[in-house]
């Protein structure tokens, strides 16, 4: 792959357009090689954001050939070379200079969601027990590097905009994450019927396809939430025992 064109969107608060430029590219190379080489080479000034440039920090999310994806992750062997390969920002979020978009909504998200709410302890000796099972099946969220990938390919977000009415499949996967938690205690179904539309999610599973860390954000996060609220809302035999018992049925319950 000697001499590859790339088509890298360049410009300043949404005004610009794509720029041509040519570079070398040898073996071993990702994406974010190439920004770098061009950067090197021909526009000093192109912004882009990245950090650790091992898939874990999740700064340099991007839209390579039209998908969302993480530039330091995509090897330049993957990608065909018979026409130019274009780079250009998140579409999702306001956008700032060159790939550089301002995600700073996602943080603002996140701090309205509840904290963690521990029950009591256990054992006298403040610790308590939980099922391995249970720890396992939060596991997975934890994984997620706020790469915004998946916020960013999802439609309600992306093509309608609801960002004052929806928070988005990385906030159901941390919902989930605390929802799910078995020592967790504090109720959000509430919240994530009303406030954070859950139900705007029509389940296609494009954030799924797009995560850099396989978490299965749709069949694992979203589904049992939605089940939850149906639950809650709409099926009066488990609100009737959840009255009674309050949120005790956590952990193993779908
Ligand atoms: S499955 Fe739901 S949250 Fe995920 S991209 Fe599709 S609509 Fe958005
Ligand atoms: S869930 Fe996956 S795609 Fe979404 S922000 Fe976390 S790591 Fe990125
Ligand atoms: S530079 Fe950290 S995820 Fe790409």
């Amino acid at each position: 792959m000697p001499n590859t064109q790339f088509r890298i969107w360049r410009g300043e608060r949404g005004n610009g357009g794509f720029r041509d430029y040519t570079t070398e590219v040898t073996e071993g190379m990702v994406v974010l090689d190439a920004m770098h080489q061009i950067q090197a080479e021909h526009a000093n000034d192109m912004a882009i954001r990245w950090n650790c440039k091992a898939g874990k920090c999740g700064s340099c999310s991007a839209e390579i050939n039209g998908s969302p994806r993480l530039m330091c992750m995509t090897r330049m062997d993957e990608l065909p070379t018979d026409k130019p390969i274009t780079v250009e920002p998140m579409r999702a979020f306001p956008h700032v200079r060159d790939l550089v978009t301002d995600v700073s909504w996602n943080f603002e998200v996140k701090k309205k969601i509840r904290k963690f709410r521990p029950r009591t302890p256990d054992a006298p000796d403040g610790t308590w027990r939980m099922q391995q099972v249970d720890v396992d099946r939060v596991q997975e969220f934890r994984k997620c590097i706020e790469c915004f990938l998946c916020q960013d390919v999802c439609h309600v977000l992306r093509d309608h905009h609801k960002h004052d009415e929806f928070i988005g499949p990385r906030f159901f996967v941390y919902s989930a994450a605390l929802e799910m938690h078995p020592l967790d205690t504090e109720d959000r179904l509430a919240d994530l019927k009303e406030d954070q539309a859950i139900g705007y999610c029509n389940i296609t599973k494009c954030c799924t396809k797009v995560c850099p860390e396989h978490i299965t954000i749709t069949d694992n996060a979203i589904i049992p939430l939605k089940e939850r609220v149906v639950d809650e809302f709409y099926d009066p035999v488990v609100k009737l025992v959840r009255l009674f018992r309050g949120k005790s049925a956590k952990g193993t319950r779908g």
